[in-house]
């Protein structure tokens, strides 16, 4: 059995991938990229992203998207959509421009409400806002804020549940929020304070993007999933990687094991995680590479596209749940 059985059994709804599009003309990759055993659930790495659903403003291309969604589909595997509002990969018209508050704010809107129907029925969950918070725990001085001021975040929650079904979930999905720090307890007030008020927010994602000899323990990641558990939210893994310092060693592969399996129980044995997403399972194809140079490996399969330690460190954890 794959990862995506072996997960369910021990009770959680779905082990997934993101997936690139770059990469779709490789068969063995899209084999197991849409093999149900392995990932119940699909996220595409990059074409909900602004930049490229809506290039031109009011002109809607769902074309990257659906060459990952479509195939998902029909192999029965769920989506996480990624992402409505986010400060990076927007198109040149929304960012070379100064837009007035009221302006943006429909921009906004907008773009929300063709997204979200588009994918009316197709998404189990929406990343809504992606990355707002720095890591102090004061918010990301972006776009979004230094136009509409921090209200932005409420409105999207608010504009994503006025057109998307019912039952998607709707998450906020950050990074460096997989212990309890500044940034973590910062997002915990502002989702307090969204719960309070009935503002529409169903779940949080931790990112969880990791390097070995640095990475959150079992308890620390799952002190932080309690954060929002606690608040009768749902929580998922949404993005989780292991980057390796290169060269690569036997050693630093078994202690990339050891936090892919921690991380994966933290989630397992915390009652609001639904699942786990890892940001891409192939060497290769992960972002790590090209942002953090010297590091790399951060994935599941090597670059003969062969299962590593890691996850056998996984599967063999879920077998004892
Ligand atoms: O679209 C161009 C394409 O036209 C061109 O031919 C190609 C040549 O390199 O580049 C393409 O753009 C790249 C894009 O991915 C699509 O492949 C960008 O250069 C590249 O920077 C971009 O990287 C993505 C990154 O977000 C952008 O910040 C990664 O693939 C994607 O995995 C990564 O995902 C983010 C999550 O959304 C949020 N959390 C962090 C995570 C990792 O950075």
């Amino acid at each position: 059995p794959g990862l995506d059985v072996l997960a369910k059994r021990a009770g959680l709804l779905y082990f997934g991938t993101a997936i690139d599009n770059v990469v779709l003309n490789n068969t063995a990759y899209v084999t197991i990229a849409h093999n149900r055993s392995e990932f119940g659930q699909v996220t595409p790495s990059n074409g909900l992203k602004w930049m490229y659903t809506e290039p031109s403003r009011n002109v809607f291309n769902y074309t990257m998207a659906n060459e990952i969604i479509k195939p998902a589909i029909k192999a029965h595997q769920i989506r996480r959509c990624h992402t409505f509002v986010w400060h990076n990969q927007l198109p040149d018209w929304l960012t070379s421009k100064n837009y007035t508050k009221p302006e943006l704010i429909g921009i906004l809107e907008n773009h929300i409400k063709h997204e979200a129907r588009a994918y009316y029925d197709k998404c189990y969950a929406w990343d809504v806002v992606n990355e707002a918070f720095n890591d102090d725990g004061t918010l990301r001085d972006d776009l979004w804020l230094q136009t509409i001021g921090p209200e932005y975040i409420e409105l999207a929650f608010r504009f994503a549940r006025k057109y998307t079904s019912p039952w998607t979930r709707l998450y906020y999905n950050d990074y460096g929020i997989e212990r309890v720090n500044n940034k973590s307890l910062a997002l915990q007030k502002v989702v307090k304070d969204f719960v309070k008020r009935g503002v529409p927010i169903d779940g949080v994602g931790l990112q969880a993007h990791f390097t070995v000899g640095r990475a959150p323990s079992y308890n620390d990641t799952r002190s932080a999933l309690n954060l929002f558990t606690k608040l009768g939210l749902e929580t998922a893994l949404t993005e989780l990687d292991v980057r390796v310092d290169l060269p690569d060693t036997a050693a630093k592969q078994k202690t990339q094991a050891d936090v892919y399996a921690a991380s994966v129980k933290a989630c397992v044995d915390e009652e609001s995680c639904v699942g786990v997403t890892v940001w891409d399972f192939w060497d290769p194809v992960s972002w790590v590479p090209s942002t953090f140079p010297g590091y790399g490996n951060a994935c599941l399969w090597d670059d003969a596209l062969k299962r590593k330690p890691a996850y056998y460190a996984i599967s063999d954890m879920l077998r004892d749940e």
